[in-house]
């Protein structure tokens, strides 16, 4: 199996690093080295190798959050809608195998949590959603009754001092809220694109799944791991999201992941990945200081 990762960001660089570790036969590229958001140049480079796999970690999320996406609508439309339909597209007609890491910020609320069945309310039919989450939604659209495979990632997590990593997001913010959210460790991530590469039923694997680990953490919860460890921020202050300086509203929202579990492909529970997590995290906050 050759694995082709596109897009060279916080997801893509620690996917490839781990499959390679796990000896996979994996490849990593970024738009500067191969125009994969060209259809034309991504159709001439794929039909020349022998790629099996293409997994799609590129997208755009804006800078320095979601909001950017309002101001940026089309370039967030093109990378989030345009590029990973392009790829699916030319995965179908080389018979490739396509996984499109994306979000599953395109439900709110917390009246039950969300299945892959659900319709999203946080997407295109919702005029209150961010303009980041329709696009989400609207790709799943296009991506709707193909082979491809779509990995909703909510609020990622690792050990490391980078600006994408939630748990840094919360030492640095000083308004934090405390609204529940399912959350995915990138380690855990990691391992369960691993084993949905080895499933046995891989090929047969289509649709939108749910990649989150069971249960739910709050910002508020984040910062009292990080309390006990004795990291703080002197300015945090537990706020109403109302009181948010944002433009965009946020999805806020626990995700089931029942089909992932019926899979036999369940991530740890968030509160024991979360836990060890924000305990490494602090030794490398403390050893870079
Ligand atoms: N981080 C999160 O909080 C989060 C949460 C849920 C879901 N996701 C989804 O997971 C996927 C990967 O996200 P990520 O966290 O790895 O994002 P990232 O670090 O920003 O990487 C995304 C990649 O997308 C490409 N890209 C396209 N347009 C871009 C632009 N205008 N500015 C910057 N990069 C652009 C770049 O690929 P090249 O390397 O080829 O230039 C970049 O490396 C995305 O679909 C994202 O929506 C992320």
């Amino acid at each position: 199996m050759k694995i082709l990762i596109l897009g060279e960001g916080f997801i893509g660089l620690r996917l490839f690093n781990f499959l390679r570790e796990e000896k996979f036969d994996a490849s990593i590229t970024n738009q500067k080295k191969l125009a994969y958001y060209d259809k034309k140049e991504l159709f001439n480079f794929i039909s020349k190798a022998d790629y099996s796999v293409i997994i799609n970690c590129s997208g755009y999320t804006g800078s320095p959050n979601v909001d950017a996406c309002e101001l940026n609508k089309e370039v967030c439309l093109f990378y989030n809608v345009s590029v990973p339909a392009q790829i699916n597209a030319i995965c179908d007609t080389l018979n490739i195998k396509f996984i499109n890491v994306s979000s599953g910020c395109i439900y709110t609320g917390y009246d039950e949590e969300f299945t892959e069945k659900d319709e999203p309310n946080f997407g295109i039919s919702n005029v209150d959603s961010s303009f980041y989450s329709q696009t989400k939604h609207m790709c799943e659209v296009l991506l709707r009754d193909t082979s491809a495979i779509t990995l909703r990632i909510r609020m990622p997590f690792n050990s490391e001092i980078v600006n994408k990593n939630l748990i840094y997001k919360i030492l640095k913010y000083d308004n934090i809220i405390d609204l529940r959210n399912s959350g995915t460790s990138i380690d855990d991530l990691n391992v369960f694109i691993a084993k949905l590469l080895n499933h046995k039923d891989f090929l047969h694997i289509t649709g939108p799944l749910n990649v989150v680990n069971p249960g739910a953490i709050t910002g508020k919860l984040i910062s009292e791991y990080l309390g006990f460890h004795e990291l703080i921020n002197n300015k945090w202050k537990v706020v109403d999201v109302s009181d948010l300086k944002i433009i965009a509203q946020r999805s806020n929202c626990v995700l089931s992941d029942k089909k992932i579990k019926k899979l036999g492909l369940q991530l740890p529970p968030v509160l024991k990945s979360l836990k060890e997590t924000v305990a490494k995290f602090v030794e490398n906050y403390k050893n870079v200081l």
